[in-house]
């Protein structure tokens, strides 16, 4: 047992080799939900002018706007495409892929119908699409809230440094527009997109995934997200269920727990905050993720956050879920986030929080 502790240990982590992402083109800006009814947890109108609704969303959130899938795509469509940037950003062949994993939360949901559908998998739909003949390339989906698509990527550095995997393709996917209800301000915070990434095994030592760290907060916490009724009045015998969340409770939730767990993952790489030069965490709120940050910090009685450190896309793009983390970074890798570029060398943070609820956070040396 420790033996194969210590052979497991010398081999080095995991490195991304190629990314690519799918923004949906549908831009749907703050003012589109104008002439939205919204509703509170009691079915009783908020009582305030549509403006100044969206004008506090924008105040607490950062948020200015949010993209959709059209009417024909579904998650599986969106992770294809992904997942067909990243195999040809990376040259590789498509064959040598030793698995594919998807995170999601919904499934394929078709427009207009609310209905989760994942038979066969999300990934088996992809590997179809892909046409992929190697049965060897083991296809799965990933169900684990927003921090799914990390949690693929720490399953897959799993399986590299086992030597029993060589390459992996890890998409994350997720159509929330479809699961969410009209009548809940919160629905404005979310979007569709999708990002992919292959993470191989490392030719030279140096660069790759460092240390990581998972938690899953299910005893008074696991209901903070959850799926639910409508907010309308007249939802009661209503069939549909939408994603539902008890937005204060999880924004205290995330502020106290996130900064422990990304500590964590530092503490088991060797590495102070200091040593970090980009932090790329999942987009849920922007005020959220600036107070986790400096919560941080705190946590290593530092005051000076250096500028630039965590590059963000929600204001334009909302909370894509899974989506936004490889999003984030095919964007930097790609030169098209405004002075955001990571340099060879550079240790980056990941981290992650949402529905279990579920944490992680991963440290990575490009
Ligand atoms: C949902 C969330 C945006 C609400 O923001 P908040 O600052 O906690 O809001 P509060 O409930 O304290 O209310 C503050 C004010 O904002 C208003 N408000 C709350 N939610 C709102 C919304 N979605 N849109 C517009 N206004 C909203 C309230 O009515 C209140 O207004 P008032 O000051 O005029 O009385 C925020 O809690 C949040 O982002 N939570 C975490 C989200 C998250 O991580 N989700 C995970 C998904 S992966």
């Amino acid at each position: 047992m420790i033996e194969n502790q210590e052979r497991f240990n010398k081999i080095s982590g995991a490195v991304f080799t190629a990314t690519g992402s799918f923004i949906p083109s549908l831009c749907v800006p703050n003012d589109a939900f104008l002439t939205s009814r919204f509703y509170n947890t009691d079915g009783t109108p908020v009582g305030k002018e549509p403006q100044k609704i969206i004008e506090k969303f924008k105040e607490i959130t950062g948020i200015a706007e949010r993209r959709y899938g059209t009417q024909n795509q579904k998650a599986s469509d969106m992770g294809f495409l992904s997942a067909g940037a990243a195999l040809s950003s990376s040259g590789m062949d498509k064959e040598k892929l030793d698995y594919i994993i998807v995170a999601h939360n919904f499934g394929d949901v078709a427009y207009g119908s609310n209905r989760t559908d994942m038979v066969p998998t999300l990934a088996s739909r992809i590997k179809h699409r892909l046409q992929i003949h190697n049965p060897d390339c083991v296809a799965y989906d990933l169900p684990f809230g927003c921090p799914g698509w990390l949690e693929g990527i720490i399953q897959a550095n799993y399986f590299i440094r086992s030597g029993d995997a060589r390459h992996c393709l890890v998409i994350g996917t997720e159509m929330l527009s479809r699961v969410i209800d009209p009548h809940d301000r919160d629905s404005m915070l979310y979007s569709d997109g999708s990002g992919a990434a292959i993470i191989s095994a490392p030719d030279t030592p140096g660069a790759g995934i460092i240390a990581h760290k998972t938690q899953t907060h299910a005893l008074d916490d696991a209901m903070l997200l959850k799926m639910g009724q409508s907010y309308h009045p007249s939802s009661e015998n209503d069939e549909n269920i939408f994603l539902k969340m008890k937005g204060r409770k999880l924004y205290e939730f995330a502020l106290t727990q996130v900064p422990l767990v990304i500590k964590a993952a530092l503490d088991k790489a060797n590495l102070h905050i200091r040593d970090i030069n980009k932090v790329l965490i999942h987009q849920a709120n922007e005020k959220m993720d600036v107070a986790i940050l400096e919560r941080l910090f705190k946590l290593y009685n530092e005051a000076d956050i250096p500028g630039n450190l965590m590059p963000m896309t929600i204001s334009k793009l909302g909370n894509n879920s899974v989506a936004t983390i490889p999003i984030l970074l095919d964007l930097i890798r790609n030169g098209k986030l405004k002075d955001q570029e990571i340099r060879s060398g550079d240790k980056v943070l990941f981290a992650s929080v949402g529905a279990g609820m579920n944490i992680n956070a991963l440290v990575y040396q490009f």
